[in-house]
């Protein structure tokens, strides 16, 4: 049987589907869903760092889960207004970009998300390392803005370098947990990592540059 083009395999997607008829502008925003249920991902949380959100499913996801919830979005492209939330355009690898961010909320987060994924090269094993870049970033702002209970979630894409990269947020943070949210095609590498509780000392010496 002739694989399915990208355009079929998404007609034929519920979860594409489902957000086109609930207007949300990504599949993606059914995760961040199904993991703020099923992973109390926002329990405890007032004031969120969301990094690479555009087009902004999970930020119109985080605004109908919760309408208190301080957000400040973070992402190299343009993304459409969501009510309440600041959003700042830049790369999040960029010092500049974060302390702009830390500037909002005077540097103290309760989460940080992360759904980054590095502009396609067409290399698989360039693309690993560039996305494992964008998520040791993330867990590195973490431990430097979030109190002692706070939490970062962020996507993994499991090649080479995954089970090192696993180790590292470990000695970084309290707890690590992976999570496969259900609207995760299974036949997609990627995968969340929850870490809670930032362990600080490291955090100092290792984050002076940021
Ligand atoms: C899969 S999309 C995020 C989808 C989003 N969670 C949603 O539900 O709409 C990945 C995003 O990562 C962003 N990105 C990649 N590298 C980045 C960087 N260095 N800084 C900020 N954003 C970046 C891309 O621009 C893209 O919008």
């Amino acid at each position: 049987m002739p694989r399915k083009t990208e355009g079929e395999r998404r007609r034929s997607d519920p979860y594409y589907k489902a957000a086109k008829k609930q207007g949300y502008r990504s599949r993606s925003a059914y995760k961040i869903k199904q993991m703020a249920k099923n992973n109390k991902i926002l329990q405890g949380v007032d004031v969120v760092l969301e990094l690479c959100s555009a087009p902004g499913g999970w930020t119109q996801v985080l605004r109908e889960l919760d309408n208190t919830l301080r957000i400040v979005a973070i992402d190299l492209d343009a993304m459409q207004s969501v009510q309440g939330v600041h959003f700042i355009q830049g790369s999040i690898l960029d010092d500049d970009v974060i302390k702009k961010a830390e500037d909002l909320t005077g540097g103290a987060f309760d989460l940080v998300l992360s759904d980054c994924s590095p502009k396609v090269s067409g290399q698989w094993e360039l693309d690993v390392v560039r996305q494992l870049e964008l998520a040791e970033r993330t867990f590195k702002i973490g431990q430097r803005v979030l109190g002692p209970n706070g939490k970062a979630l962020a996507k993994v894409f499991q090649g080479k370098g995954f089970q090192d990269f696993i180790k590292n947020i470990k000695e970084m943070f309290n707890t690590v947990k992976l999570i496969k949210p259900p609207a995760s095609r299974k036949s997609s590498a990627e995968i969340y990592l929850l870490a809670t509780g930032p362990r600080k000392e490291q955090a100092i010496e290792e984050n002076k540059d940021i």
